[in-house]
């Protein structure tokens, strides 16, 4: 599954991510449900979908169960989403601030009466994406798993970190097990999954359903899809090039400049380019200029020349 990536798993990205994997679960951004009911922002273009999208699972942030089901039913109606996905998982303050995302481990009961007013409301699964907990003295994932599944919820994802421990690195894979044992729904595991080798370890050893994976496609967009396929027939992903990189890589910013126009379009592209351009000698350098590019010439022109600049040394290296 790819996990809900904000300022990165947009519509444009989500196409990309599709055409390796067209069976994955694929996740939005996280929606404020505040803003959909209480802005009155029914059209932003966090919301956009296109057909390949399907299955997909739209993230819901929530504190109010009113205000959830109602953001819940307009999604629906405009949507036709998989699933709806509860975001209790994020760190950020702004969010936990306004008691959604990963303040909700913090308040179990509320928590769980959140799911139990959506999936009495809603016609669609309910899965909830959490964490081990707010901070290592208040590691509640193995009973919040189990109030979300009394309260109704058809899936769970763990994120294997708490609160406290942001990104960093150190997930505690072991729990992914402890909570396939505790609960009956699915069980989908998440956190520092980068190869389809780990995706393989987590699965055979926690016996987990499923797993999710964040950062590891940034740039990548096709390692959903290669994962899926090692573990349903053990083929191998493929060793991509780097001018099959720079192929995708140009096909994502022509797509979001078709999508948003080139003054928006390549600024949000700039991230995406610093990790599309990996693994090769001289990368930091040239990476700083693709996070300054103004246009589809600019990223062409540093392609070309990244291009050049490995061909001139392949024989170099050769004879090294
Ligand atoms: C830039 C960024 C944005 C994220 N946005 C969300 C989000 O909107 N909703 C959510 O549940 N998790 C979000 N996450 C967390 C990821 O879904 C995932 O749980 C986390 O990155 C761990 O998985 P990974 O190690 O495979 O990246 C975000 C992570 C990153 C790096």
């Amino acid at each position: 599954m790819l996990a809900p990536m904000a300022g990165i798993t947009d519509v444009v990205f989500r196409a990309l991510v599709r055409r390796w994997a067209p069976e994955s679960l694929i996740c939005t951004e996280m929606i404020s449900s505040n803003g959909l009911v209480i802005s009155k922002q029914r059209k932003a273009r966090i919301l956009d979908h296109t057909e390949c999208d399907h299955p997909i699972a739209y993230q819901l942030a929530a504190n109010k169960p009113e205000i959830l089901v109602e953001a819940a039913k307009q999604v629906i109606e405009d949507h036709n989403p998989t699933t709806i996905d509860l975001n209790m998982g994020c760190p950020v303050k702004k969010i936990t601030g306004n008691f959604e995302g990963c303040a909700l481990m913090r308040e179990p009961e509320h928590a769980a009466f959140l799911i139990r007013s959506l999936v009495k409301e809603i016609d669609r699964p309910v899965t909830v994406k959490f964490r081990l907990g707010w901070d290592s003295n208040s590691m509640n994932y193995l009973d919040f798993g189990k109030r979300c599944e009394d309260a109704g919820a058809s899936m769970v994802t763990l994120h294997a970190r708490t609160r406290a421990q942001g990104y960093q690195p150190g997930c505690k894979w072991e729990a992914f097990g402890e909570l396939k044992q505790a609960l009956s729904i699915p069980v989908i595991a998440n956190g520092d999954i980068r190869t389809a080798e780990d995706a393989k370890t987590v699965i055979e050893t926690y016996g987990v359903d499923g797993v999710m994976i964040g950062r590891g496609c940034q740039g990548e967009p096709w390692v959903i899809g290669e994962f899926d396929t090692y573990l349903k027939t053990g083929e191998p992903p493929r060793q991509w090039t780097l001018e099959d990189r720079f192929e995708v890589a140009l096909e994502h910013a022509q797509h979001l400049v078709d999508y948003r126009g080139e003054k928006f379009g390549i600024p949000e592209m700039r991230k995406h380019l610093a990790w599309y351009a990996q693994g090769f000698r001289g990368v930091r350098a040239y990476r700083n200029e693709l996070t300054q590019v103004n246009s589809m010439d600019d990223i062409r022109a540093i392609f070309d020349r990244i291009l050049a600049e490995q061909q001139e040394r392949l024989p170099e290296e050769a004879v090294a």
